[in-house]
């Protein structure tokens, strides 16, 4: 069920961990609800629809979602989209490089009217009282990404940035690094495209206080402390093109 990250009586911030299980990769999703307006973030595939708008109907009528935000066009983030479009009256927010790649989760006509396209820059987005920094995070790992800043409760759902992989998903926050780093690194090191994007987002991100850090896949990191170590390993981190070489790319000699 869903874990309360913040509640201040007006503005909820609800993290889900256990609705894909199986053979699907885990996958947290988010709603943030403000008087009477929500954002779904990030809400999966298929599979995590229907126990997702189940969950939902606790705290707010399905039909009434505001909006649905896509970090990246990822299967895990947004292949129920069709879903979503058609059993709710939200709006999809999508990373402007990706939005005309999204229609494939979809039917013909079905998108118009109800896309708000995010440029490379950025967008701070409304939601009741609150604000939503849509924050840039190109390349880490999508060519197009955001990761999404909620300023009530000073959250930031990082998308991939920060996922990890443990053996079970714990609701225990992580407090120190070196609790998640082996569930973490070896996904960095494959799917962030460089060092220098990583330092770049890490940059921005100093700017904001974030309170509690939310990846998509895994535990989530609470408290300054932890973000901060986060934030100097990913600074520091060697990645993708970084690591890569011509001995990667020869002409394969295996059969299948
Ligand atoms: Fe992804
Ligand atoms: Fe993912």
């Amino acid at each position: 069920m869903a874990l309360e990250l913040y509640n201040d009586g007006s503005h909820r911030y609800l993290l889900f961990q256990n609705l894909v299980t199986g053979e699907a990769v885990q996958a947290n999703q988010v709603i943030i609800v403000d008087h009477g307006q929500a954002a779904l973030l990030d809400p999966g595939g298929e599979m995590t629809f229907a126990p997702l708008r189940q969950a939902l109907s606790a705290y707010l009528d399905p039909l009434g979602l505001d909006f649905v935000l896509a970090s990246h066009q990822d299967p895990d983030i947004i292949s129920s989209l069709d879903l979503w479009l058609t059993e709710t009256s939200c709006k999809i927010v999508i990373p402007a490089v990706w939005e005309r790649f999204i229609s494939h989760f979809t039917h013909p006509g079905r998108l118009e009217d109800r896309v708000i396209s995010v440029p490379d820059q950025g967008l701070i987005l409304s939601l009741g009282d609150g604000k939503l920094s849509l924050l840039p995070a190109h390349f880490l790992h999508a060519e197009g990404n955001f990761s999404f800043y909620d300023h009530n409760s000073r959250i930031l759902f990082s998308g991939d940035i920060g996922a990890n992989f443990p053996h079970q998903v714990l609701p225990q926050p992580v407090t120190k690094l070196a609790e998640i780093l082996p569930a973490m690194a070896p996904f960095h090191h494959r799917y962030m495209a460089s060092g220098k994007v990583c330092r770049y987002w890490v940059e921005m991100v100093r700017e904001l206080e974030v309170e509690t850090l939310v990846p998509q896949h895994g535990r989530y990191l609470q408290g300054r402390k932890v973000v901060d170590e986060f934030l100097d390993w990913l600074a520091a981190l060697e990645c993708g093109i970084d690591l890569v070489g011509p001995n990667l790319y020869r002409l394969p000699r295996m059969e299948a």
